[in-house]
């Protein structure tokens, strides 16, 4: 009873672990910002596509614009209730690396 109990949470925790580290891993260095923008689309909509109300469109959205959100998602300037978490994983270069290819994809 306990083993297995034992065994669920361990299991639990390498599954956390691994939400928790996939920011980190597709913001390697050398990832392109469409590379890093699909990683997005679970939200925003694939190439920042998306129907209906609830998240906004990255598609076409202006550079600084773009910029200007992520580092104060990141900086808590804005609050946020995800996007905090999700900014948090990029530093300044892949923000704009994103911000360019997200401004070439049509709205
Ligand atoms: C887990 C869902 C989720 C993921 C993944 C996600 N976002 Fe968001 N995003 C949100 C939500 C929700 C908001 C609204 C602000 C808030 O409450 O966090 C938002 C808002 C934004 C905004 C502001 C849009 C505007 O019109 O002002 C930008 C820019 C943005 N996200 C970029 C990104 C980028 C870039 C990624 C990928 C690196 C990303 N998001 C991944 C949920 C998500």
């Amino acid at each position: 009873m306990t083993q297995r109990i034992r065994k669920r949470v361990r299991m639990l925790g390498v599954v956390l672990a691994g939400v928790m580290s996939m920011p980190m891993a597709m913001a390697a260095p050398q990832a392109s910002g469409e590379m890093m923008g699909n990683t997005c689309g679970g939200c925003h909509g694939t190439q920042g596509h998306i129907k209906g109300e609830a998240f906004m469109p990255l598609a076409g959205m202006k550079e600084a614009t773009f910029i200007k959100a992520m580092t104060d998602f990141r900086g808590g300037a804005r609050p946020a209730t995800l996007m905090g978490h999700v900014a948090r994983g990029y530093n300044d270069e892949q923000i704009k690396a994103m911000a360019e290819y997200f401004a070439k994809v049509k709205p």
